[in-house]
This record gives structure tokens, C-alpha cells and sequence, in this order.
């Protein structure tokens, strides 16, 4: 079968109006700015309000794409968002966020990969439409992390952030989808887990005693994995697409640790100023990371058509990938 084209035509982004700066955090938990700051790169994070939920922060993210791209809700034929913050187990918030635009009779579904779910969703989404299942599709990342935290834990509750950042995929002549590589291992799902509330352990008042519906997370483990598989997805990704690491115009990595970021733009030889990094406003956004930084920096006006971008993630599963794109006029 031949394939069809696909290319970004709309984004959009948002985050909670409170900011959590590293000083606020340091009012309650044994930490500092300066520890923070050094082994992370975050200085601040927005948290969502009492009430504000994930398919609230999508839905501001997706009127912006669908505003940038001069469409309406009803033009878009499949709506997906990636998540691990639900609004609900179900409905998927992708049906919330389709039938709250006014678009409630499209297919709308949920991708539950942690901080890989917009690599994964650009995957599927361009497969989707290449294959011609579908014209358009609103992919969103949004999340609200600081709804699963302990915030007791300074291991995690300082790296977490709440966002969504949204694109608008369409059938084009020309095709910037160029390779994907995915991958996942979850032989020690407990390095990084919501440990209740699922299946296997449903929720109890011993389960919540122990806090063991809120993130835990082995971050040093984590850390060591992070950058190995994330250097290896770039290069199989830039394999398939038979590119090089000069070829790359601007890499966009999930926001996750600064130190993991320049372990990727190292291996890749970046300079940092083509190294996307807005991980001091937002800290680890996890889906929402790479969306947020795509819209800002299409929105600054710092992507021309011709430029090769990658997109790469690691996170809960444990899972990976990375996506190859040329930005379409
Ligand atoms: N403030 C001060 N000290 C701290 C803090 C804190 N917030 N957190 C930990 N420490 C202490 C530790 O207790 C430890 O003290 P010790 O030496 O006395 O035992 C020391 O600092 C060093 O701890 P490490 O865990 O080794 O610190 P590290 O340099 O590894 O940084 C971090 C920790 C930031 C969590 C890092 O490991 C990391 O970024 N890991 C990866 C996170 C990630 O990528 N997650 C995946 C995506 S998330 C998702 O998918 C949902």
C-alpha cells in the first residue's frame, strides 16, 4: 500500500496558572534551590488547583492549536491525548476533551505510556493518517502529576509538573513523518510506578496509609537507563531514516533532567542552542513535555520548513522512543 503524507499544521500549549518555585519547596521539604537547581536544571513548576483536571489544561492547549491552524473542533476526524493523570479510569480523557470541544461524535482514545506518550502518540497518529484511516487528528500530551505525588518525598515531588501541549496532524502531499523507534521493559515495573489503584493492588486504607497511590520512583536507576535508551532510539531512529547526527536541525527532548538532556546533545554533538530546554519553567511535564516545547518554539518562530527535528523520550514502563520529523511549510 502506498503511503500518504502527514505534517503538523496546529499547536498549542498551557499550564496551571500557580507556579511552585525550588524556595516554595524548600518551606516544607528537606531540600534547596541550589541541590535542585544543580541536579536538575528546574527552577520552577506549575501545579493544577483544587478542581483543575487534565482534560481542563488539554482542552485551553487544543483551542490554541485548533486557533493556530485556522481549523474548528468539528474538522478534526480522531482526537487522542496521552496521559498517566486521567481525568477518570473512564472515560478517556480524549472523549472528555472531543465532546467538551463541541466534537462528541469523533472517535477520541487514551495512550498510557508515561513521559514516552507523545513519541508514541506521534507514531500512531502518523501512522494513522498515512495509512489514510483519517484526515486530521488533535494529538495532545497534558497531564497533571502533581495529583499523584507525595509531595512528602523530595526524590519526587520536586521533579513534577502539570501542562499539555497539543498539535493538529494532517494529510499532506509531502510527508515529515521520517522514522519512529519505540521500545519498553517492564521486567522491574517498581523502579518507577503508581504502586495501588490498579488491578493488582486496588485501593485500600492500608494503600493509602503507606501512600501507595501516589508516584514512587528509584531515580539513580532510572537515570542510568534514561540516557542509554535514549541515545539508542536517536541513532536506530536516524538509521531507518538513513540521516545523520548533522543532519539534525533542533533536537526536542522530554523534559526530565537537564543532566539527561545534555547526556543526548552531547552524544548527538548539539550545540545547546539547538537543544530545546524548558525544563526550568515546567520540570518534568512527563507526556505534556515535548508538545509544550514544540508549540513554544514554533511559536517563537524558531522552525523553518526544511528542518529536521528529533523528538525523543524516556519514561514510565519502562519505555523509550524517538521520532525523526521535517517540518512542512
Ligand atoms: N534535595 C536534596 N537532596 C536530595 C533530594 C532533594 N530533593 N533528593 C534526593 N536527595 C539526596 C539523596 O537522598 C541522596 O543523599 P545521600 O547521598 O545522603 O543518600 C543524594 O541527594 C543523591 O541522591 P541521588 O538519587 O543519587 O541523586 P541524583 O543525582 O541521581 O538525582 C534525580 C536524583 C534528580 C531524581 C535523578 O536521579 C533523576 O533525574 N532521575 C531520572 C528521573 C527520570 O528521568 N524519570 C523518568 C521520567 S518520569 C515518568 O515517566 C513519569
Amino acid at each position: 500500500m502506498a503511503l500518504g503524507g502527514v505534517k503538523i499544521v496546529g499547536v498549542g500549549h498551557h499550564a496551571p496558572a500557580h507556579v511552585v518555585a525550588n524556595s516554595d519547596l524548600e518551606q516544607w521539604l528537606d531540600t534547596s534551590d541550589e541541590w535542585i537547581t544543580a541536579r536538575t536544571g528546574m527552577k520552577r513548576r506549575h501545579w493544577a488547583a483544587a478542581g483543575e483536571s487534565t482534560s481542563d489544561l488539554a482542552l485551553v492547549a487544543a483551542n490554541q492549536a485548533l486557533e493556530y491552524a485556522g481549523l474548528q473542533a468539528t474538522d478534526i476526524d480522531c482526537f487522542i491525548v496521552c496521559t498517566v493523570t486521567p481525568d477518570y479510569y473512564f472515560p478517556a480523557t480524549a472523549c472528555l476533551v472531543a465532546a467538551r470541544l463541541g466534537a462528541k461524535d469523533r472517535p477520541a482514545f487514551d495512550i498510557s505510556i508515561a513521559c514516552s506518550g507523545f513519541i508514541y502518540g506521534l507514531t500512531a497518529a502518523s501512522g494513522l493518517i498515512r495509512s489514510g484511516v483519517y484526515q486530521r487528528i488533535m494529538l495532545i500530551g497534558a497531564e497533571t502529576l502533581s495529583k499523584i505525588l507525595n509531595k512528602d518525598d523530595r526524590s519526587t515531588a520536586i521533579l513534577f509538573g502539570d501542562g499539555a501541549g497539543a498539535v493538529i496532524l494532517e494529510a499532506a502531499q509531502e510527508n515529515s513523518f521520517l522514522s519512529s523507534e519505540l521500545g519498553s521493559d517492564a521486567s522491574r515495573p517498581e523502579l518507577l510506578y503508581v504502586e495501588a489503584g490498579g488491578s493488582r493492588h486496588p485501593i485500600d486504607r492500608a494503600a493509602l496509609d503507606e501512600r501507595l497511590n501516589l508516584v514512587q520512583m528509584q531515580g539513580r536507576e532510572i537515570f542510568k537507563t534514561a540516557v542509554i535508551k535514549m541515545i539508542e532510539a536517536t541513532a536506530k531512529a536516524l538509521e531507518k531514516a538513513a540521516l545523520s547526527k548533522s543532519d539534525i536541525t533542533l533536537l526536542i527532548p522530554h523534559q526530565a533532567n537537564k543532566r539527561i538532556i545534555d547526556a543526548a546533545a552531547h552524544y548527538l554533538e548539539m550545540p545547546g542552542d539547538k537543544v530545546v530546554t524548558n525544563i526550568h519553567e515546567y520540570g518534568n511535564t512527563s507526556a505534556a513535555s515535548i508538545p509544550i516545547a514544540l508549540s513554544e518554539t514554533v511559536r517563537a518562530g524558531k522552525i523553518q520548513p526544511g528542518n529536521v527535528i528529533v523528538f525523543v523520550a524516556f519514561g514510565g514502563g519502562l519505555s523509550w522512543g524517538a521520532v525523526t520529523w521535517r517540518w512542512a511549510a
